[in-house]
């Protein structure tokens, strides 16, 4: 990875502390179990031959035996150098690591708060999944929480659901997995990341580390004895999840609901989660902003992940109208649980059946929000189904879904 330089112009600059941090981007390896040779770059402080180093990752020492920069040895390095280091004494080092002086090793954590300035064209939304870059390694990412927007001329704190282009908010985020990182405060290199669209790459924001947030670090997962394929087998059938995405009126919940009576009749077990019901009880609090239905998703990916957990085939029937939610969902679950139903249904054949007649009140300006007139629809790019819902009846085309589930 090249080195993180962040720079943004609404953040002060500060200067990086001298603290040593080299990031190891590769492990040369080495047919001594007792020396290691590692290359990488000096993203704050120095390393001179004989100093010793710790792994911030396994917290074990190493004496720096011998270091070459640019092909030649020499005996310091120092900011930005780039250098291969061969190490006396296994400390386990892997990439990604970063060596630090004894006592002065990184933070490793998975939830961390800071300081984040959004330079996205779409709005920042909390628990939507993007990908950070920290100094050293790369995780998705969620916002758990916009603690709150900074107001741009004063230090007043503002209430905040999202971030909007240029706008920078104290937030708290989970992270997929736990990074290397330092307090923006204590080192200005090591205290960065970078925000990134996780399918596109582009960046969209940049962050400074206030703190690690420990919650999460005790907070382990307790493998159970009765396990999922244990009730799988108790239930005679695969666990998965059919995620039907469409449009409103598109034909969802009325193939969903044909699908679920034939498993019924073939003696499998389900249960059938509904955008309409859902949104009565769990998801009462949820509006149809961006925000509102990023959150009712993952709440319903959660809800699914459990049921597939207790065995069931669960049916989804929730516009879904975002690609990176309907991913998150199917990445919560494990390979071939995840089955995406997409409804074809053109949004004019949706608006002239207009059932509940929703789509005549957005017409009228009554209904904010409503997706296919003012509010965007991300169709799926590789859907395992495709059912074209402007043609055969809705029983013809359950069938095709229990096909696709048949050969399976
Ligand atoms: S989602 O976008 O968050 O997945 P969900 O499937 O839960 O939506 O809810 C959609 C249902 O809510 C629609 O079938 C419709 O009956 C109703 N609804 C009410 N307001 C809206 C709106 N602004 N946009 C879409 N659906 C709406």
């Amino acid at each position: 990875m090249k080195p993180l330089t962040v720079c943004s112009t609404n953040f002060d600059q500060e200067l990086s502390s001298v603290s040593l941090r080299f990031i190891v981007e590769d492990i040369i390896s080495s047919p001594d179990e007792n020396r290691s040779e590692v290359l990488g770059y000096i993203a704050s402080g120095f390393i001179n031959t004989g100093d010793s180093v710790i792994s911030s990752i396994t917290g074990k020492q190493s004496i720096v035996e011998n270091i070459t920069k640019s092909e030649k040895p020499v005996d310091t390095i120092g900011l930005g150098d780039k250098a291969t280091i061969s190490l006396l004494g296994n400390a386990g080092i892997r990439m990604g690591d970063v060596l630090a002086a004894a006592g002065m090793e990184c933070e490793f954590s998975d939830q961390i708060a800071a300081n984040i300035l959004w330079s996205g064209k779409e709005e920042l939304l909390p628990e939507r999944t993007y990908t950070a870059r920290f100094i050293s390694m790369e995780v998705d990412v969620q916002v758990t929480d916009i603690v709150y927007r900074s107001a741009p001329d004063s230090s007043e704190q503002l209430a905040a659901k999202t971030l909007s282009l240029s706008q920078s908010g104290y937030c708290k985020l989970a992270l997929d997995s736990a990074v290397l990182f330092d307090a923006y405060s204590d080192n200005s290199s090591t205290g960065v990341f970078e925000l990134k669209d996780k399918f596109t790459e582009h960046i969209l924001g940049v962050g400074k580390i206030d703190f690690a947030l420990r919650r999460a670090s005790n907070i382990g997962w307790h493998a159970m004895k009765i396990d999922k394929a244990f009730r799988a087998r108790l239930n005679h059938q695969k666990p998965c999840v059919l995620w039907f995405t469409g449009f409103s009126g598109s034909g969802k919940s009325t193939i969903a609901d044909q699908v679920e009576q034939k498993l019924g009749a073939a003696g499998k077990r389900t249960y059938l989660l509904d955008g309409d019901n859902v949104r009565h009880g769990l998801n009462k609090d949820l509006g149809f902003t961006d925000e509102g239905r990023v959150e009712n998703i993952r709440r319903i990916a959660e809800v699914s992940r459990l049921m597939v957990d207790v065995g069931l085939i669960v049916i989804t029937s929730f516009i879904s109208p975002f690609r990176a939610e309907r991913q998150m969902a199917r990445e919560l679950m494990e390979k071939d649980e995840f089955i995406e139903v997409f409804v074809d249904t053109p949004i004019d054949v949706c608006e002239h059946r207009d059932p509940k007649g929703l789509y005549k009140k957005a017409r009228r300006g009554e209904l904010a929000n409503f997706t296919g007139i003012d509010s965007e629809y991300e169709p799926p790019n590789s859907a395992e189904i495709t059912l074209l819902g402007d043609g055969d009846s809705a029983d013809t085309l359950a069938d095709q879904v229990i096909d696709y589930l048949d050969q399976i």
